[in-house]
C-alpha cells in the first residue's frame, strides 16, 4: 500500500480525501491542530510554514505522493490578510513542491477556477487567467511558484461541494441545513461554477496520481450551474421545499469581495486523461444524498 500524505488534513478537502482514500492508501495527515477525526492512519501537527520541520518529517516519512490542500481558501480573509495569503497560498505550496521533488514523491497541488475572471466561462488550461481577488490572485501566483520548483507538478484547478467538518463549509450544507429549518434563501443567477461533489473529486485525485499527466488540469463536473439551479437541484433531491430559494443576483448581492459571474472549468483535458467524462452536478448532489448519513458525521468526527 503506498503512503499518501494530506496537508490541511483537518480541512474540508484534507478530510474529504482521509474518508474517501480510507483503506486504499497508508494515509498520514498533516496540520497544525489534533486530528478533528479518526480519518488518517497517522497524523504528524506541525505549522506548514515551518519549512525546515516539513522537509525534516518527511524525509523520514518518504510518501509516494504529497497532496496539498493547505491554503487560506477563504476570500474575505485574503482580503484582509494578505501577507498570510501570499505566505500559504504561495510561499507554503511553492515548499512543499520542492520537498516533494527532493524526496521523488508525486506532487498534486491544489488551485482553484478562482483564477479566471468570470467573463467568459469555460475554461480551459490554455486560457489566461485574470483573478479577480486577493485570493485567486495569490493561488494563481502558487500555481507558478510550484511549477517554477517542480515540472512534474500535477495542478488541479477545481471548486466542490460536499461535507465538511464544520457542517457549514460548503454550498450543499448551505441548502440543505437553510432549507431544513425552513428558512428562505437567495440563489444567484449570475455565479456559474462547475462544482464537482467533494467524494467524487477525490476519486479522480485518486486516478490522476497514478496517471502520467502533470501540469495544471482542470477537475470540475460536466456541466455548469448557477448557485440558483444548484440550490434547485438540491432541494428535489433532498425532497426539501424549493419555492424558499429566490433568486438574486451575486453582482448586486451583499458580498464583500466582487463576484464573478461564469467560473465553469472545461474538463476535455480530465476526460482524455482518464478516459471518461467526470459526474454531472446532479450526480454529485445524488451521491451525497446518499452518503451523507455516515459521511458527514465521519468528516465531522461525531461517533455514529
Ligand atoms: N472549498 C472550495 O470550494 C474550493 C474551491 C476551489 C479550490 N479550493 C482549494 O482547495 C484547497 C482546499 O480547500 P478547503 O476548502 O479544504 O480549505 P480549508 O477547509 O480552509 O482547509 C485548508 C486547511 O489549510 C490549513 N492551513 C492553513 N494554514 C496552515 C498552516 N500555517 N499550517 C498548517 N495548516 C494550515 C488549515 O488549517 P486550520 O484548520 O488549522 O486553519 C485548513 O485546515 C485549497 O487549496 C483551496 O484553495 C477550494
Amino acid at each position: 500500500m503506498q503512503t499518501w500524505l494530506v496537508t490541511g488534513a483537518n480541512g474540508f478537502l484534507g478530510s474529504n480525501i482521509g474518508a474517501g482514500l480510507k483503506g486504499k492508501a497508508h494515509l498520514v495527515g498533516m496540520a497544525r491542530s489534533a486530528p478533528a477525526s479518526g480519518l488518517f492512519d497517522s497524523f504528524h501537527q506541525c505549522d506548514i510554514t515551518d519549512e525546515i520541520a516539513v522537509r525534516a518529517y518527511l524525509e523520514v516519512l518518504n510518501p509516494d505522493v504529497v497532496i496539498n490542500t493547505a491554503a487560506v481558501a477563504n476570500h474575505e480573509i485574503c482580503e484582509h490578510q494578505p501577507a498570510l495569503a501570499h505566505e500559504i497560498n504561495i510561499g507554503v505550496a511553492q515548499s512543499v513542491a520542492s520537498i516533494s521533488k527532493d524526496i521523488h514523491a508525486r506532487f498534486i497541488h491544489i488551485s482553484t477556477d478562482a483564477v479566471f475572471d468570470g467573463g467568459a466561462g469555460n475554461y480551459s488550461e490554455l486560457d489566461d487567467p485574470n483573478p479577480f481577488s486577493v485570493y485567486g490572485q495569490t493561488k494563481l501566483d502558487g500555481e507558478r511558484a510550484v511549477l517554477e520548483r517542480n515540472a512534474q507538478a500535477l495542478i488541479t484547478r477545481t471548486n466542490f461541494f460536499g461535507w465538511s467538518p464544520s457542517g457549514s463549509k460548503s454550498i450543499l450544507e448551505f441548502f440543505v441545513h437553510s432549507l431544513r429549518e425552513g428558512k428562505q434563501v437567495k440563489g444567484f443567477t449570475d455565479f456559474t461554477v462547475t462544482s464537482i461533489y467533494a467524494q467524487q473529486l477525490v476519486e479522480v485525485l485518486w486516478q490522476l496520481a497514478y496517471s502520467p499527466a502533470f501540469g495544471l488540469i482542470h477537475v470540475g463536473s460536466s456541466d455548469s450551474l448557477s448557485k440558483y439551479e444548484f440550490g434547485l437541484t438540491v432541494a428535489k433531491e433532498f425532497e426539501l421545499d424549493a419555492s424558499l430559494i429566490t433568486q438574486s443576483l451575486a453582482s448586486t448581492g451583499n458580498v464583500s469581495v466582487r463576484r464573478a459571474r461564469d467560473l465553469s472549468l472545461n474538463t476535455a483535458r480530465l476526460t482524455e486523461v482518464m478516459g471518461f467524462s467526470p459526474p454531472t452536478q446532479l450526480d454529485g448532489i445524488r451521491c451525497a444524498f446518499q452518503q451523507e448519513d455516515v459521511l458527514a458525521k465521519l468528516i465531522s468526527g461525531q461517533p455514529n
